[in-house]
Formats: C-alpha cells, structure tokens, sequence
C-alpha cells in the first residue's frame, strides 16, 4: 500500500465518525489527516466527503490546502494569510476583522487566525508567511470576464497585492471544451464550483463534479474537459506573474505634474 493510500484509508475511517458532537478543542486536534510531502507530485482529487489537509509546505511556494466541513479553529497562523472559498451551506468566520457570515459560492482572503463555525463545506488554502488584505467577496458570476485558453474564460477573484503575490481565480471551462494539456510553474490547490467534466493527467483521468477538490503539483501536465456540462472552478495560485510593482501602479503612472507621469518623475517619486 503506497503512503497515500495508507493515508486515504485513516481519512475514510475519520469521516465515518459523527462529527457533530465534537467539540471546539476537538475538532482543532483531531480533525485533519496529514499528507505525507512524498505525496506532493502525485494528481491529488477527491470528492469533498471528509474533512482533509495536505501538507505543501515542502513545494517552492509553502502552502497547506484544507478541506473544512463545517468547523475549524486556526490558532497558529499569525504570519499566513488563507484563501476560502464556501463551496455548499455557509458558515460564521470569526478572525481579528470581525464576524461575517460566508454564504454558498463566496470567497475570501484573510491574514492570520481564525475560525469557521456553521454547516458548510469550505477550501481553505494557506500561503505560509505572506500577509494578505482582508477580503470578502462573491458570488462567482456564471463566466470568466477574460479569455484563457481553447474557449475557457476566467476572473481574477482575489487579484495580487504586488506582482508575484498570491491570487484566487475562477476558472470557466464550457461544454464540449478539451483544454490543451499544460502545466503550471507552482502548485495549484482547487475546488469545483459547479458542473462536472473530467482532468487527465499522467495517472488517468478523473471524473470531477460538484465538490470535487484537487491539487495539481508545480509542472504537472494536466488538462481539464467540460463534456456535457460546463466546468467551473476555484483555483488558488500561490504567485502570479503580474500585478503592481513599486515602479509601475496605477495611482503612481496616472500621476502627472504638467503632462509628465510620476512614474518617470525620479526627482519626487518616494523611495
Ligand atoms: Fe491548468
């Protein structure tokens, strides 16, 4: 039996228990499985049935990717920042923002700890060391607002701070659509919002649907099919490749003194 499955089977029998009954201190202990790093180069995916954590904290970029059934208390994340997205139900999130509540198919960024209580099904992903903004928005809309690739569209839901930084995007994959197989230079971590299709990859080619959670290893070439239904899907990305920077932004380039942009302006350009 191959570490993964090992691990596979321990998580089954967890989500056997009645978790309702359990309490705050718990759920904090007990609630989460560990994924072993060996497993970081393997196509992982799964039906959101149980409660799940994968260790990325080993890949170029660390991450820790939860799959949280109603409840969770984090209490020793002061210096990451969390990326949920609530998947089905809605649920309470208490952190050093205040209180919201998180209806189905909204998403939010949020830095340091903090807790979710309701009756929801919610991604957690979790970039180690990075202070993030505080963000709550959604719902995802039906479509990406820009085009991708093979017909695909996607929205940037949670853009980068600074280039580089980490983002959340939703992915549109329409019915009929075979994305050409690629890869990604960092980790993915994701979850399906809705619809159904399939993502082949080395191992095969899994069924994804509704609730379905991945996470796609650096340079693992993948590519997502939407058959009859549409595709749609959360993906939290570790980094980007665009976004501001200190030497070009929107408030310093659309600055000017006379017809001059503050950009090029060294002379009052804070340093
Ligand atoms: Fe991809």
């Amino acid at each position: 039996m191959s570490i993964t499955n090992k691990i596979t089977v321990q998580i089954e029998e967890f989500a056997n228990e009645d978790l309702s009954y359990v309490s705050d201190e718990e759920v904090k202990e007990s609630t989460f499985e560990i994924f072993t790093n060996t497993a970081t180069q393997e196509f992982y995916c799964q039906r959101f049935l149980e409660r799940t954590l994968l260790d990325y904290t080993m890949a170029g970029h660390p991450s820790i990717a939860r799959w949280v059934i109603n409840s969770i208390k984090v209490d020793d994340s002061e210096n990451d920042t969390h990326f949920l997205f609530v998947s089905s139900g809605e649920v309470t999130l208490k952190s050093n923002n205040g209180e919201f509540l998180l209806r189905e198919n909204s998403f939010a960024a949020v830095p340091g700890n903090f807790s979710l209580d309701g009756s929801g099904k919610v991604l957690v992903a979790t970039l180690l060391n990075y202070t993030g903004l505080f963000t709550i928005g959604g719902p995802i809309e039906s479509r990406g607002r820009l085009n991708y690739i093979d017909g695909c569209s996607s929205t940037v839901l949670i853009n980068p701070l600074r280039r580089g930084e980490p983002c959340l995007n939703f992915l549109y994959v329409p019915p009929g659509i075979s994305q050409t197989p690629h890869t990604h230079p960092s980790l993915r971590i994701g979850l399906v919002a809705s619809g159904s299709g399939t993502c082949k990859v080395d191992e095969g080619t899994f069924e994804m649907e509704a609730g379905t959670v991945f996470c796609l290893p650096e340079n693992k070439l993948h590519s997502f099919s939407a058959i009859d239904n549409s595709l749609s899907i959360i993906i939290y990305h570790p980094d980007s490749d665009v976004g501001p920077t200190n030497d070009s932004h929107t408030m310093l380039n659309n600055t000017f003194v006379g017809k001059k942009s503050a950009k090029v302006l060294d002379a009052i350009r804070t340093r």
